[in-house]
């Protein structure tokens, strides 16, 4: 695996590739990484010559009272990881390479709408972030495919409304949600969890199963966001949102269509955790 710590080795890289008509996979993280991560890697390998993955703790889609500074640093265990699961290329810019005049008052991305839901609504300039880097991210790897988790449904939305939108040529994978045996979707935040908070945070998936039965016995879509929320509560989760809506994140009362996602986030204690779950009803 080559390491490429600036723009023009990189760029040298994918150029040579290029050349010889290979097709350029992608997987940008922000380090930390977990098997969910290695397991995108292993995906965006099916569906390319060359993986080039990114590690960039992006500053701008953190919120003012987020883990910016504490968000953990793990590169030499990362790189590892990444070369057994078979990227080609690691990209590891730097703040002052991804933000050359200053991540303050940069050019921003903006996707309206789906950005101001869920949870948006409740972590103002997050997917702004997360939009402005990835944009960024795809002009400087410029790959053919970049695989996106499932896990992250709203901002697998956002990415692919954008990339659809500003005709980047870029097609979004989608990636299953990898899983403990508990049901616990995998993420790096999990870490944060003690031994009983961990058994306890594996009701978010259950719920989610719950939510998703309920909609389908045709429970109005209120009572069935109520209870999960209720349900969550009394096992002490401090709860963001519990809500089903279309696939493409509409209110489930506009669905254009049969399928439906259920998406809970939810804190246990301090760490913030978001699952979801789609299906569709009969
Ligand atoms: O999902 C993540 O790890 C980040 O939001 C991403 C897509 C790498 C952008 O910083």
């Amino acid at each position: 695996m080559q390491t490429c710590r600036d723009l023009a080795t990189l760029r040298e890289c994918i150029n040579a590739w290029k050349r010889e008509g290979r097709r350029i996979g992608f997987v940008p993280t922000m380090g930390n990484l977990h098997a969910g991560h290695y397991a995108l890697v292993e995906l965006a390998r099916q569906h390319c010559d060359a993986v080039v993955a990114s590690i960039f703790v992006n500053p701008t889609q953190f919120g003012p009272n987020e883990d910016y500074a504490r968000y953990p640093r793990t590169e030499q265990r990362d790189a590892e990881g990444l070369a057994q699961a078979g990227a080609a290329a690691l990209f590891l810019p730097t703040v002052e390479a991804m933000y050359p005049f200053g991540a303050m008052g940069c050019v921003q991305m903006h996707v309206p709408g789906i950005t101001d839901i869920l949870c948006g609504a409740h972590r103002p300039g997050h997917f702004n972030g997360v939009a402005t880097v990835v944009a960024r991210l795809f002009n400087m790897v410029q790959p053919d495919c970049a695989v996106f988790g499932r896990k992250d449904y709203q901002q697998m939305q956002v990415i692919r409304y954008m990339a659809e939108e500003l005709s980047f040529p870029v097609e979004i994978i989608p990636a299953p949600t990898l899983r403990e045996g508990s049901g616990l979707a995998m993420s790096s935040r999990n870490q944060y969890l003690g031994d009983a908070e961990r058994d306890t945070a594996a009701a978010i998936f259950r719920t989610l199963g719950q939510m998703r039965e309920q909609c389908i016995d045709g429970t109005p879509v209120a009572q069935i966001e109520r209870e999960a929320e209720a349900a969550l509560q009394a096992l002490g989760f401090t709860v963001d949102y519990a809500e089903v809506r279309s696939a493409t994140l509409a209110p489930a009362s506009r669905a254009l269509d049969n399928r439906r996602v259920a998406l809970i986030a939810a804190f246990l204690g301090r760490t913030r955790l978001i699952d979801n779950l789609e299906f569709e009803i009969p």
